[in-house]
């Protein structure tokens, strides 16, 4: 037997996007269904990385998700670029009037997940969506369950929040790949290691070695990763020299603990052509991917979801459906403008494999550009804590 669920709007994905529209919906009085195929156990110990700028941090707090005392201890005042023997330091409420908070994605989860409980509409979890169609009455999401049971979920309106593999972009571009689309040559080596803090701030580092970032977890945990090969093996490298690597990149001495966790990260800047058909609209990763050296990717998708929280409240409230029309002209504005500032940092501070010296030469002079000047400092600042959120009507 099919088991067959209506509601106003059907949230494919709880991930930051999904949980966040369905915390939003509700305070206009809409009913949402979120659903996803992992446990809530995969989804909040998936380990990830997350910096969330202060607008993003308000709107989890100001809603309730996540309380003030949580986030405080997180907040970033500051990163630091080493390059050419120099560190400079960016001052973010000097040069913005704002910081950044270090809230990795997995724990921002956390607080999402049990929102949705307390409020009592938890996310359905393992409920595949393998398909959206188009219903008798609106959009549906068709799929099985766990236990292989079949469903079908009749909405007003779907959301696509299921992340860079979504399901619900076929449905809305007739693809899975269709959009706009750049490879990079290389990737990062991720470890996560037992020692205390290197640095109180992020290192962003550029050497003729490559790139390295310095990044923590926590008193005891750090995160570090340096540029390799994105087909490099994982285990092909020793921890020595996976410390020379790291310790290349900066100019203060690393401490040193046992490596627990080792990765490879492939990069990708991806934007898809269409966010929105009929009734369907795609959010977060399954609308677009940037390379992480921005720290962009967790903050649009809280830009692109604030745009359609406004559009589907219009909708509900007046029955127009001007919002929805300009959705993905809204979400493409702070969208572009995150790939172009991933692209531009992730391409500044890497060493292309064939770079040659006016290449390199010219890398150097464009991070002493940003540096010393203050519209330099202010244009790398303004774009790490963020730029003005459009749709400010959530409260
Ligand atoms: C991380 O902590 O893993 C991290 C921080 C900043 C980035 C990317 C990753 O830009």
């Amino acid at each position: 037997m099919t088991q067959k669920l209506r509601t106003q709007v059907g949230i494919v994905g709880s991930g930051p996007a999904g949980l966040l529209l369905a915390h939003l919906l509700p305070r206009a009085g809409i009913a949402s269904i979120v659903i996803d195929p992992r446990t809530r156990e995969d989804i909040e110990g998936t380990v990830k990385a997350g910096i969330l700028e202060s607008p993003a941090v308000e709107v989890l707090v100001e809603t309730g998700v996540s309380t003030r005392e949580r986030v405080e201890p997180m907040k970033h005042d500051g990163v630091e670029f080493h390059f050419d023997g120099h560190a400079h330091r960016f001052d973010f409420p000097k040069l913005t009037g704002k910081s950044v908070y270090l809230f990795p994605q997995h724990e921002v989860l956390k607080d999402q997940i049990a929102a949705r409980i307390r409020d009592g509409v938890s996310p359905l979890f393992g409920y595949t969506a393998e398909k959206v169609v188009d219903g008798p009455n609106g959009p549906m999401i068709v799929g099985k369950t766990v236990a292989g049971e079949e469903f079908e979920i009749e909405a007003d309106f779907v959301v696509g929040a299921d992340g860079s593999a979504s399901i619900t972009r076929e449905y809305v571009t007739g693809s899975k790949t269709s959009g706009y689309f750049r490879e990079y040559p290389f990737g990062w080596y991720g470890i996560l290691v037992e020692a205390p803090p290197s640095s109180e701030e992020l290192i962003y580092s550029r050497s003729d070695e490559g790139f390295v970032l310095i990044s923590t977890r926590d008193e005891n945990i750090q995160r570090m990763y340096f540029q390799c090969d994105p087909n490099m093996d994982v285990n092909s490298v020793s921890d020595e020299q996976i410390w020379d690597k790291l310790q290349a990149g900066v100019t203060s001495e690393l401490k040193r603990g046992p490596i627990f966790r080792k990765d490879v990260l492939k990069f990708r800047s991806y934007v898809h052509n269409s966010l929105r058909k009929n009734r369907v609209l795609l959010a977060g990763d399954a609308a677009h991917t940037v390379p992480p050296t921005g720290a962009k990717g967790l903050n649009l998708a809280v830009s692109d979801v604030l745009w359609a929280n406004r559009a589907l409240r219009e909708f509900y409230r007046t029955g127009s459906e001007a919002l929805l029309d300009t959705y993905q002209e809204d979400a493409y504005k702070r969208i572009w403008k995150a790939a172009h500032y991933s692209y531009m940092m992730t391409t500044m501070l890497h060493l292309a494999p064939e770079a040659s010296e006016f290449d390199k030469q010219r890398q150097i002079a464009e991070l002493y550009m940003y540096t010393e000047s203050e519209a330099g400092q202010k244009f790398i600042a303004e774009g790490y804590v963020g730029w003005e959120y459009g749709a400010d009507d959530w409260r």
